[in-house]
C-alpha cells in the first residue's frame, strides 16, 4: 500500500490546502487503507481556477472526493484527490410558497436536511440521515423512501474541467435518473461547487414506501409533520443500514437492476416473493437484495469483509479488510446472482 515516501509536504494558497502522501483512510466509509499521491482540499470554490491551472493537475487524474460514503478504494490512487470543503447555506429569493437556498458542495448532507426542516420547509424530510456532503448529492441523484433529490433541484454550480471554467447546469442539463446523473456519467468533468434548491413550505408528506405509515402508527403521529416523518425514517434508517461510525460501508453496495417487461414477468413467474416495483418507461426494478439474500450471502464473512446481517445489499468491513478483499467478495457476489437469474447487478459506490 506505501508506495510513496511516509513524509507529508504541506502547502497552501488562498482558499486552498496541499497535503503530498495523504491518508485516505479516515476518508471513506468504509475505513479501508489507501493514501492519494495529493490531496487539495478547497475551501474556496473561486481558487479551483488556479488550483487546476497548476501544468501537474492539467494532465492528471483527479477524483473529488465528498465524505467518502460511496466510494471504495481497491488500491493506493496515485494521482490527485480534490476535496470541495466549501460551507454555506444561503437564501435566495423568497417566492411566498418557496424559497431558493444555495448550499456550498462541502455542507453536510444531513445536517442540511435539518436546517431545511427547523425553517419550515417541505420535501427532504426522506432524504434525513443520508451521509455525504451537499456537492455528491447530485452526483447519483441520492434517494431513499420514495423520494429522490432531483425533485428539489433547480440547478448545479460546477466547474467544467474540458471547458476551464464555471458553469451552472439546469435540471434538463443534469440527466437526472435512478443513481445517476451527467455528473456520473462523465465522471470527474464537472467538480459541484454548490447546488441551487427549491424548497417548498407545504408539501402532503410522501409516506407510502413500506413500512413509513406502520413507524409513525407506532411513534403516535396521526398527521405527521414533516419533521415527524423525517423521525419514523431516521428510526427504521438506523434499525436497517449499519452505522460507518461503528462498521465501516457504503450503505447499498449494488444498484437494484432494472429489466426489460418479458424478463421481469419471466422472473416474478418463477420467483413470485421476489420484490419489484415497475418504472415510469415500464421497466421493473429488482429488489437486489432479496436476489443475493437468495443465493445465501446475507451475514456471510469472509475474513476481514463480510455482507451485514441486516440488510444483505450491504457489504461492511467487520475491521482490517482490505478494499480489495470487499471487492473479490462483492464480484463473488455479482457472479453467483447473475449465475442462478442471469442478472448482472451494478456496484452503487464508485469503484477506484
Ligand atoms: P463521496 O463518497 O465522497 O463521492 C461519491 C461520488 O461523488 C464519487 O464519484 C465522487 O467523485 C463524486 N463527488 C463527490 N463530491 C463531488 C463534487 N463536489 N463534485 C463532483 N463530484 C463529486 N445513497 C442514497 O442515494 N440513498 C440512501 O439512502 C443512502 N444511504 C446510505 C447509507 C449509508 C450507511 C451509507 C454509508 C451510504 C448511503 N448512501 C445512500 C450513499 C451515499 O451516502 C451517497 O451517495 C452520498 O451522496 C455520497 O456523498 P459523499 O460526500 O460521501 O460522496
Ligand atoms: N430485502 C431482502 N433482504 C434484505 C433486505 C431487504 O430481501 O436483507 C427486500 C425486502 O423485501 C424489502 C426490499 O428488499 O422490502 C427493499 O428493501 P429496502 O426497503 O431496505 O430497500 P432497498 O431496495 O434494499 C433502497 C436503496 C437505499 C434506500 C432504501 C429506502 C438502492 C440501491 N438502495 O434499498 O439506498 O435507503 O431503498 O428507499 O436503491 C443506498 O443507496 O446506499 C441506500 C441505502
Amino acid at each position: 500500500m506505501n508506495r510513496y515516501p511516509v513524509s507529508s509536504a504541506i502547502a497552501q494558497g488562498n482558499g486552498y490546502t496541499i497535503v503530498e502522501n495523504a491518508s485516505l483512510e479516515g476518508r471513506n466509509t468504509f475505513r479501508v487503507p489507501a493514501r492519494a499521491h495529493l490531496l487539495i482540499d478547497v475551501k474556496k470554490p473561486e481558487a479551483l481556477g488556479e488550483v487546476l491551472g497548476f501544468p501537474y493537475l492539467k494532465n492528471s487524474p483527479v477524483l473529488v472526493l465528498g465524505e467518502g460514503s460511496n466510494v471504495l478504494f481497491t488500491r493506493d490512487w496515485p494521482h490527485v484527490v480534490l476535496s470541495m470543503s466549501s460551507q454555506g447555506i444561503a437564501v435566495e429569493s423568497d417566492e411566498g410558497d418557496a424559497c431558493r437556498v444555495r448550499v456550498a458542495a462541502g455542507e453536510n448532507w444531513n445536517a442540511f436536511v435539518h436546517w431545511s426542516l427547523a425553517r419550515g420547509f417541505a420535501g427532504l424530510e426522506n432524504l434525513v440521515l443520508i451521509p455525504g456532503s451537499v456537492g455528491a448529492a447530485p452526483i447519483q441523484n441520492i434517494g431513499a423512501y420514495g423520494v429522490e433529490v432531483c425533485e428539489f433541484i433547480e440547478s448545479v454550480s460546477a466547474w467544467d474541467r474540458h471547458g476551464g471554467q464555471p458553469v451552472e447546469l439546469d435540471l434538463a442539463d443534469c440527466r437526472f435518473t435512478y443513481r445517476d446523473s451527467v455528473f456520473k456519467q462523465e465522471a470527474d468533468r464537472y467538480i459541484v461547487t454548490s447546488v441551487e434548491f427549491r424548497l417548498p413550505r407545504a408539501r402532503d408528506p410522501r409516506i407510502g414506501y413500506a413500512g413509513i405509515a406502520e413507524e409513525l402508527k407506532a411513534l403516535g403521529f396521526c398527521e405527521p409533520t414533516h419533521a415527524q416523518v423525517a423521525e419514523a425514517i431516521a428510526r427504521v434508517r438506523t434499525r436497517k443500514l449499519p452505522n460507518p461510525a461503528l462498521i465501516g460501508n457504503a450503505g447499498s453496495f449494488f444498484k437494484n437492476p432494472l429489466v426489460g417487461s418479458a424478463k421481469g414477468a419471466d422472473l416474478r413467474q418463477r420467483h413470485p416473493d421476489l420484490p419489484c416495483w415497475p418504472t415510469s418507461d415500464g421497466q421493473l426494478k429488482l429488489s437486489a437484495a432479496w436476489l443475493i439474500e437468495s443465493c445465501g450471502f446475507k451475514g456471510l464473512r469472509r475474513r476481514h469483509a463480510g455482507v451485514s446481517e441486516h440488510h444483505a445489499l450491504v457489504l461492511v468491513n467487520l475491521g482490517g479488510a482490505s478494499g480489495a478483499e470487499i471487492w473479490n467478495l462483492a464480484e463473488e457476489i455479482r457472479d453467483t446472482v447473475h449465475a442462478r437469474y442471469q442478472v448482472m447487478l451494478e456496484p452503487e459506490p464508485r469503484i477506484l
